[in-house]
């Protein structure tokens, strides 16, 4: 399963990019507003930090300025990735962008129709958000195992990116039930290297290493 980590923070995303273990990077309009800069700018440097794909989200909601806001957005690097809503003019302009090339990752995904839909119109990714799904009294895993069921019944393409993560139990799940990405925050990528007997193991290697009075080199 690849890891995406979902923020526009770029000193989070270098960190994270530094274990080797990052493969891509998404935002929303939300996150760039919580980073304070610039779209094109904290864009420009983002797609610098990864190799893989960098989702940039359009902000208009027909077809035709999704078409232009999209043409500028994919000027900024080969690894952008357009990002689209869920409606019937984001995957009018999903079918128009993948059938030039152009990677797309259709969001605010809520249903498992919704996904047929997205990969039926070509998306490179579908972004089911499960953390939003949940907090709506629905089960968010069972929509990412409906999902895989469909993909695979018709053999679709399409990447199920699950996004909206919470924590560690919604990575373990989605990597069981056999999801191709999933996206975080950096908190909770950070949480998965962390293990309470690990940290103890640790110590007490330490401790019993310090009585050798050895050192290795
Ligand atoms: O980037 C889309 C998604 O991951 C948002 O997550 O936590 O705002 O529901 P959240």
């Amino acid at each position: 399963m690849k890891f995406f980590v979902d923020t526009a923070d770029t000193k989070d995303i270098a960190e994270l990019a530094a274990t080797g273990l990052l493969d891509g990077v998404t935002t929303n309009p939300s996150l760039i507003a919580k980073s304070g800069r610039d779209f094109m700018e904290v864009t420009k440097e983002i797609c610098a930090l990864v190799n893989g794909p960098v989702s940039a989200e359009v902000v208009a909601l027909d077809h035709p300025t999704m078409m232009k806001e999209a043409e500028i957005l994919r000027k900024i690097a080969d690894n952008v990735c357009i990002k689209v809503p869920l409606t019937i003019d984001g995957l009018k302009t999903c079918k128009a962008l993948t059938e030039d090339g152009t990677m797309v990752n259709v969001t605010l995904c809520f249903s498992a129709n919704q996904a047929l839909l997205a990969a039926k119109a070509g998306a490179t990714f579908i972004s089911p958000f499960v953390g939003r799904h949940d907090d709506n009294g629905f089960d968010g895993m069972q929509l990412i195992s409906d999902i895989r069921l469909i993909y695979d019944n018709y053999d679709f393409e399409t990447a199920i990116l699950v996004a909206s993560v919470r924590h560690a139990v919604h990575v373990l799940e989605s990597a069981k039930i056999g999801a191709d990405v999933m996206t975080a925050p950096p908190a909770v990528i950070k949480s998965l290297f962390n293990h309470v007997l690990t940290e103890k193991g640790i110590q007490g290697f330490l401790a019993d290493w310090a009585k050798t009075g050895q050192s290795i080199g």
